[in-house]
């Protein structure tokens, strides 16, 4: 097909630098924003008097009748088209004729795919958000079911103190909660308009930012033009947003990885999740979480080829700018398929309440509350530290754990232990303890359960 711009040229476009150039085989899945955007525009321009109001009418019902033929399937997208905004303004060219050449007055496409852009992704921000809530809300439940269940907590690794797997899971909670604060933090800042900023420096018709801006749901128009065709912050933004809540799904994946192998097993994940091996019939391989923590890597990448890509523009608009959308859509459709398949995968896992705490039983993780029991009989912490550190390696000695070694043992050590040592170095009492705001204690966790449940997950409660 000829190109719209063909007026200034001898020769028509080379077919492999057309295909190069074209962006159609990506930014076509931006049709309904730019309709949309199409029909405010155009009815603005009728409103105006910029076009005869009857002619913007005419305009916006056929707009609106390739929207629905997209989306029935009627009306295919053209590979050899430049882009959607190209393609949609040809075929309502070709069904209006010269009715058609109308909409494009006062406009540019520089101000009309940054328009686009931030709709489909403002619609996408909300479906990440609700997915990550959908995933906040089983973390949330596993974490009901789990108040008791005692585990080690790790440091470096290595056993440190004990927790429960409620008090754990919790933890994902935070960083998912901040996750949603960050979106609609990128929304905020996207949801101001670009259209009328035109190919960089406005127009000359009586353009009506305001009411553009209002209908297509936006504060109110961008305040410089240059800045509206050429910023790329909130695609930025978003990259960064999803990165980081890739990174929090790729560290529990990490974490179900460890928990599920023989040296763990803390949990059994479904079979419904979980992938065999071609050739060891034994293996029951944890694929889901090891894929999620591959693909956070292209998520940092995508941020990664953002920055770069905008670091040396100069004002405004250039081409390079085109590369944007590969890689924020990448993002976008990443995170919401890893959200939508971890959540049902951490629904179904089976935890081994008994596996973790025997993990607990071994590797000393009462040590420092047998120290702190020190404390309370009047010793200074640092030498209650230092007799708790020989009563461990007497305990690896004799191959005994802290509440198996006789009380005669600790009494050697130091003459203020009694026999109510043992109930103060109990697990459960140790976690108990722990009951300060944030801590692992049953009671401490349930508040926060009730906050995360009174906040971030209350128009679901209210729904349901
Ligand atoms: N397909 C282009 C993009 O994605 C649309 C803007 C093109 N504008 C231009 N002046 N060539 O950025």
């Amino acid at each position: 097909m000829a190109k719209m711009w063909q007026g200034r040229f001898k020769k028509e476009l080379d077919s492999k630098v057309n295909d190069f150039n074209s962006s159609i085989s990506f930014d076509s899945r931006m049709f309904e924003a730019d309709i949309q955007g199409s029909i405010i525009h155009v009815t603005m321009l009728g409103k105006q008097g910029i076009i005869d109001e009857k002619e913007s009418k005419a305009i916006a019902k056929e707009l609106s009748a390739i929207y629905d033929d997209i989306l029935q399937g009627k009306l295919l997208f053209d590979p050899n088209a430049e882009d959607i905004h190209m393609f949609i303004e040809e075929v309502l060219t070709k069904r209006l004729g010269d009715l058609g050449k109308k909409l494009h007055t006062g406009r540019s496409r520089n101000d009309q795919v940054a328009l686009d852009l931030r709709m489909y992704l403002r619609k996408q921000i909300d479906e990440i958000a609700g997915l990550v809530k959908s995933l906040i809300k089983v973390l949330v439940a596993k974490a009901e079911e789990n108040l008791h269940t005692v585990m080690p907590g790790y440091t470096h690794l290595q056993r440190a103190q004990p927790i429960t797997f409620a008090h754990h899971l919790m933890a994902y909670v935070e960083m998912f909660k901040r996750d949603i604060v960050r979106l609609f933090n990128c929304f905020e800042l996207m949801n101001e308009c670009p259209l009328g900023s035109g190919a960089l420096a406005t127009t000359t018709y009586p353009v009506d930012r305001d009411f553009t801006a209002e209908y297509l749901g936006f504060e109110g128009p961008m305040l410089n033009s240059l800045d509206g065709v050429s910023d790329r912050d909130y695609c930025m933004e978003l990259a960064n947003a999803i990165a980081i809540c890739m990174t929090h799904m790729s560290r529990l994946s990490e974490e179900i990885v460890l928990w599920c192998s023989w040296e763990f097993k803390f949990i059994e994940l479904d079979d419904a999740y979980s992938t065999g091996s071609s050739i060891m019939p034994q293996k029951k391989n944890p694929d889901i979480c090891e894929l999620i923590r591959g693909k956070t890597g292209r998520c940092a990448g995508n941020l990664t080829t953002l920055l770069t890509m905008m670091k040396g523009l100069p004002l405004a608009y250039n081409k390079d700018m085109q590369e944007d959308k590969e890689a924020i859509f990448d993002s976008v459709d990443t995170v919401k398929l890893c959200l939508s398949t971890l959540a049902p995968m951490l629904d179904t896992m089976k935890v081994n309440k008994e596996n973790m705490a025997d993990a607990g039983k071994k590797g000393f993780i009462n040590a420092t509350d047998c120290a702190d029991y020190l404390v309370k009989k009047g010793l200074a912490f640092r030498d209650a530290y230092k007799i708790t550190g020989s009563l461990v390696a007497l305990c690896i000695d004799k191959g005994v754990t802290l509440d198996t070694l006789p009380l005669d043992d600790y009494k050697q050590l130091c003459d203020k232990f009694d026999s109510d040592i043992y109930d103060a170095i109990s697990l459960e009492k140790c976690v108990n303890e722990r009951s300060v705001v944030g801590g692992p204690a049953p009671r401490a966790v349930t508040d926060h359960i009730n906050k995360i449940k009174a906040t971030v997950l209350k128009e679901e409660n209210e729904e349901n």
